[in-house]
């Protein structure tokens, strides 16, 4: 006799996304973007991914067509994308291209409060894709798109 645990055999696998410089978070105008470091963000992720049970992979990159790459690998095998397009956002048809080819549910986060910042960060070419848009709320808004996703998908 066998016993298989089918809600661990089936954990919703989301990727998350982020674009160049945010790497730098902790470094990178702490006054815009708070003091968390990049390293403090793997560890919310983590956590979160642990205490939802859901599978968490991240990945980051300064280059575009890398980022177009992970979008279209990530056909088949993930179930929603959380993005950060960080810079790419204001200027990114190829992300908005990748995430429509791919289809996939995504939402897109933003560290700091863009709405309230230079008139250039005012359009997201991915976030015309994305079902839903957290910004302002700090690394948490990570978290929160997390939480959207499992109890929209999982
Ligand atoms: C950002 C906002 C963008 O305008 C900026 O270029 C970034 C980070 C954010 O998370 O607040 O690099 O996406």
């Amino acid at each position: 006799m066998q016993w298989i645990k089918y809600s661990e055999v089936s954990k919703m696998k989301i990727l998350v996304i982020n674009g160049p410089n945010i790497n730098m978070l902790g470094i990178r105008e702490p006054g815009v973007y708070g003091k968390q470091t990049f390293q403090d963000l793997l560890h919310l992720l983590e956590e979160t991914g642990r205490s939802l049970g859901v599978s968490i992979t991240q990945f980051q990159s300064n280059h575009e067509g890398a980022i177009v790459d992970t979008i279209q690998a990530a056909y088949g095998s993930y179930d929603a994308i959380v993005i950060n397009p960080a810079a790419y956002t204001h200027t990114s048809v190829a992300i908005l291209d990748a995430l429509k080819a791919v289809s996939i549910p995504a939402v897109e986060v933003h560290i700091s409060d863009v709405d309230s910042r230079e008139a250039f960060r005012q359009i997201s070419y991915p976030g015309l894709y994305c079902e839903k848009t957290i910004k302002g709320q700090g690394i948490d808004g990570y978290r929160q798109a997390i939480h959207y996703l499992k109890d929209k998908y999982a």
